[in-house]
């Protein structure tokens, strides 16, 4: 498959979302389906979805349209949910159990290694098959399993701290929960923010306008 040099980051957003609609298909025993069918599916334009498509190179034929197996082992490979990236955990509280306990890391491209927390009432506890550990002895471990994400799921208050240690054992990238902003301390750092009050705002927003409207 050819790729091209450079892919925007608008692109590789709408992926995810793509691979779920294909999965989908592929689970219900689909093989085949078209720009067309997959854009009144999904409500984008098909020529949106060809383009999306044509930045990784030729990924349908002519008259045959996409291969749905095929076309989700592509944008598993592109997306790099095909490897295993280890990762560990930080702060088990209410978040950090929910998101230990029922994300299927597997199947997004990484794999829990540990789960840490501060409070050392919580330390020995399962989450899963997941023994809650000290997060005293994150350096240790860090050493010996090399991890290379770490998930936030600590208060903003300890998120700098952690994520100057975190950093200096090695951890470049963080899925962040935290709200705390890393990349303005840290600019070489992979980060993937995720703030769930954005979202509510903007459905406050849709609700809004469709009320005015109304
Ligand atoms: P929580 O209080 O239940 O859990 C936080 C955990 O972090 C506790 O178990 C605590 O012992 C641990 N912790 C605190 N400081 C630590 C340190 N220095 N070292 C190691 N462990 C430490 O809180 P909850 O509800 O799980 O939320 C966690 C954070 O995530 C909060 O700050 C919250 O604002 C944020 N959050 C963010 C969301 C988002 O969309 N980004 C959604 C929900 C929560």
């Amino acid at each position: 498959m050819q790729k091209k040099e450079h892919v925007s980051m608008s692109v590789i957003r709408r992926l995810p979302r793509y691979y779920r609609f294909l999965s989908e298909l592929n689970r219900n025993g689909e093989t085949r389906t078209s720009s067309k069918e997959l854009s009144e599916r999904m409500g984008l334009t098909a020529s949106q979805i060809r383009q999306d498509f044509n930045c990784f190179g030729e990924f349908g034929q002519q008259g045959y349209g996409y291969h749905i197996p095929q076309l989700c082992i592509e944008i598993e490979k592109i997306l790099g949910i095909d490897t295993k990236h280890p990762c560990i955990l930080i702060g088990a509280g209410n978040l950090g159990r929910t998101l230990a306990g029922h994300m299927d890391f597997h199947a997004l491209g990484f794999e829990l290694i540990g789960v840490f927390d501060g409070n050392e009432a919580l330390v020995g506890q399962n989450i899963r098959s997941h023994k809650i550990l000290n997060y005293r002895n994150i350096q240790d471990f860090i050493r010996a399993r090399q991890p290379e994400m770490a998930i936030l799921c600590i208060p903003r208050a300890a998120a700098d701290t952690i994520v100057r240690e975190l950093y200096s054992f090695g951890v470049k990238t963080y899925w962040n929960f935290s709200h705390y902003d890393i990349s303005m301390d840290y600019p070489d750092v992979v980060v993937e923010n995720v703030h769930l009050n954005d979202s509510m705002m903007i459905l406050s927003y849709k609700l809004s306008v469709t009320e005015t409207a109304e």
